[in-house]
């Protein structure tokens, strides 16, 4: 996606007029733009509280930043430089991620003759101190009153060509470098964080030093009453809820053997439940705006005769169709088979809406391969990934051990590597499942991902 920010909020804009046109230049292109209209922001989204409890309308536009591959900017000129609104989204914005190496284009509007050069100079300063790729191929637009048709479209031709080859050159530009790597698109598994109440949850994200999570949606179904307000507090911190997660019931970790026998939605026992669980899960992910859910599948055995097989698909296959009735994605977690088992499982279940959560210490923690080639196998369905690490196991038919991501055998440079090379552009979730220090640990891992060279 790319997205369109329009400079000012002042009713009846020529600069709103002027994106519209530029949107449908690109859409021509097949690339329908994001619009950020701040004109259309409520009045009290700029008020002094909205740098501590972002209003909805930044974080609508902050998670539209974060997504997009691209950014345009429309800007008028007023006195000289771009409009105070504008400046005023660009700080409430998330620092270093909204901006940080993501490729920025720039059209200015004016009345007068300068086509508001000095406005787009002014925020090549800004966003060249937030470290954006700038696209050098700037389009300024003087008298825009001479040059506005009643249609609202730009009428002089040689300016609309301006922009049609502004528009594909920036196609051009934004396809040819990675996608932002942004600190932004990671989150921590609120799992991980063992809190008892939403209130604890935030309070130990916030010493983790990451502002965004994967929920773990059953407390939310069990508990209500406890759980029931956690979307509003996330919101009024400007936590980002990237996706959610559920368990099935009666999963058993204590072993490799028990979790084959009890894991995911094999066992016959517990299925009514996990499907009452499922459909209630869905709608909580509804109402939370999540659009998607990951969960562990169970074992899949490798024998394709085996009952189990067919049993799990159907499973998976009802399941897969109740969230695509909500509009929901849901994702599996990699690593308790080898990924050609589940890419094969995968292909034949034929859901557009399932694909796999990518952990690459489960990979070693059950000691089903190589993560980088196994990332590769699964690139195609790959929706969201964990950061964790592991040392593999020294003894077969055991766990190996789950460590702090940066201190185990995950290659991650090689991992990361891997990740740009599939052009993987989802959320990467920190999961911490052993230990007793969780916060300290999670920020460890930020630390480390935040740091990596690659
Ligand atoms: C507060 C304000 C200051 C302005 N200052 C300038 C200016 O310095 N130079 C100029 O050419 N036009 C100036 N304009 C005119 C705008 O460039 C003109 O309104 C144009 O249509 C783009 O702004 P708009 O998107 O708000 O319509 C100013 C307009 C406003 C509202």
């Amino acid at each position: 996606m790319i997205s369109l920010i329009i400079g000012t909020n002042r009713p009846d804009s020529n600069s709103a007029r002027v994106a519209r046109h530029v949107a449908e230049l690109y859409a021509a292109l097949g690339e329908p733009l994001h619009i950020i209209d701040i004109g259309q922001f409520p009045a009290d989204a700029f008020a002094p509280t909205s740098y501590a409890a972002k209003p909805p309308a930044v974080v609508a536009a902050s998670d539209a930043i974060l997504q997009s591959r691209g950014l345009i900017v429309v800007t008028p000129e007023y006195n000289g430089s771009f409009p105070g609104a504008l400046k005023c989204l660009i700080d409430l914005l998330p620092f270093p991620a909204a901006f940080d190496h993501r490729p920025v284009a720039f059209i200015g509007v004016s009345a007068g003759e300068s086509g508001a050069l000095r406005p787009v100079e002014h925020l090549q300063g800004v966003f060249g101190y937030r470290n954006s790729y700038i696209f050098p191929d700037r389009v300024f637009i003087p008298a825009i009153y001479n040059v506005l048709g009643k249609d609202g479209h730009i009428s002089d031709a040689k300016l609309v060509a301006r922009l049609q080859r502004q528009a594909s050159g920036f196609l051009a530009f934004v396809k040819a470098l990675p996608p932002a790597p942004s600190i932004d698109r990671i989150g921590v598994c609120s799992w991980s964080l063992q809190p008892a109440s939403p209130t604890e949850l935030l309070e130990r994200l916030a010493g983790t030093g990451v502002r965004a999570l994967q929920l773990h949606l059953d407390p939310l179904r069990e508990s209500p009453g406890a759980w029931g307000n956690t979307a509003t507090l996330c919101a009024r911190h400007g936590i980002r809820l990237l996706s959610g997660m559920m368990t099935t019931v009666g999963e058993d970790y204590t072993t490799l053997d028990t979790i084959k026998v009890t894991g995911g939605v094999v066992p016959d026992a517990t299925w009514d439940e996990n499907w009452r669980n499922f459909q209630a899960n869905a709608r909580i992910a509804v109402d939370l705006g999540l659009k998607l859910v990951t969960l562990h599948a169970g074992f899949l055995p490798h024998d394709e005769s085996d009952p189990t097989f067919a049993k799990l698909m159907d499973r998976i296959a009802r399941t897969a169709d109740l969230f695509a009735e909500h509009g929901l994605e849901i994702s599996f977690e990699t690593g308790q088979e080898e990924a050609p088992l589940l890419s094969h499982f995968l292909r034949k279940l034929n859901r557009a809406n399932v694909g796999v959560n990518f952990d690459p210490a489960n990979m070693l923690l059950y000691d089903k391969g190589d993560p980088v080639t196994a990332l590769h196998t699964l690139a195609p369905w790959i929706r969201q990934v964990h950061l964790k690490d592991a040392t593999r196991t020294q003894t077969p038919g055991t766990w190996g051990a789950e460590v702090v991501v940066g201190t185990g055998e995950v290659q991650w440079p090689a991992f990361m590597r891997a990740l740009r090379d599939i052009d993987f552009r989802g959320n990467l979730c920190l999961e911490r499942e052993a230990g007793s220090q969780r916060v300290v640990d999670l920020a460890a891992g930020r630390k480390f991902i935040a740091e990596l060279k690659y």
